[in-house]
């Protein structure tokens, strides 16, 4: 009996080993991937043709927006201008972008909202809404594209941002580090492997489900 009991629980403890980075995987996705697919989708659907998903670019999108804090109006419009420069002399350094592979930059797009949209949604409530972005999305000399986005806080607001190059594909805008490039603290964008922070709302905290697994174990113990 006492034997079962203990199998029992290490089964449990397994189980609740195994089922954090389930839960996660669905939460802490990374919208800014997701918003390149989407744009991707919506230039493939028009016969246009796909765009690279640039994590350097993605990491500038990322730095930008960054800038813009506290400079979102009550409208939802961006109200920040950084300086050109910023992108060779602080964005692609903050990033570590290989510097000889510094591109042009061929378009961008930023917007902001007080509450987060889902993906499919910041993209056509926020990026993509009036006709001077739908004809950079069509844009047939591009080559890639980078999409970051950033909470500030955790009521927001949210900023999102979108980067198009016509430099040729996966040689310019590179990541130092095989590609690592620099770590980012806050927000997140495409084409990294590391989730988003505050970029959604929901999410267990992982202490507390390994607290409640904790409980389960003594309860098992107990029986
Ligand atoms: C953000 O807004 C403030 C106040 O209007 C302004 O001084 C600042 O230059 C803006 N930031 C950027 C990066 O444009
Ligand atoms: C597309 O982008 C290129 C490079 O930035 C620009 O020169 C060209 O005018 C754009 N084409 C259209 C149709 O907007
Ligand atoms: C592409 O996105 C724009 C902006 O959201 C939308 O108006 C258009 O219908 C989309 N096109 C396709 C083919 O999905
Ligand atoms: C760039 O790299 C991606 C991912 O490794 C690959 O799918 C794509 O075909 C490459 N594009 C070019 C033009 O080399």
């Amino acid at each position: 009996m006492m034997k079962n009991n203990l199998s029992c629980g290490l089964l449990y403890f397994l189980f609740c080993l195994l089922l954090p980075p389930l839960v996660f995987s669905h939460t802490h996705g990374n919208p800014a991937t997701e918003i390149v697919d989407i744009l991707n989708k919506n230039r493939t659907d028009q016969k246009l043709h796909n765009l690279n998903d640039s994590p350097g670019l993605g990491c500038m999108a990322l730095q930008y927006v960054g800038l813009c804090k506290g400079n979102c109006t009550d409208n939802n419009v961006v109200n920040c201008k950084p300086p050109e420069d910023d992108f060779v002399e602080v964005f692609a350094p903050n990033c570590g972008i290989e510097l000889p592979t510094f591109g042009t930059i061929t378009g961008h797009i930023v917007g902001c909202q007080r509450k987060y949209l889902e993906p499919s949604l910041a993209f056509s409530q926020i990026l993509i809404k009036d006709k001077k972005s739908l004809s950079l999305l069509r844009n047939k000399s591009h080559t890639e594209v980078g999409v970051g986005l950033v909470g500030l806080h955790k009521k927001g607001p949210f900023f999102w941002c979108v980067l198009f190059t016509d430099g040729k594909a996966n040689s310019t805008f590179v990541l130092e580090n095989r590609g690592a490039g620099i770590k980012q603290k806050k927000g997140c964008y495409s084409g990294s492997n590391t989730p988003c922070s505050r970029g959604q709302k929901h999410g267990v905290s992982s202490s507390n489900f390994f607290f409640m697994c904790y409980v389960f174990i003594l309860l098992f113990k107990l029986l």
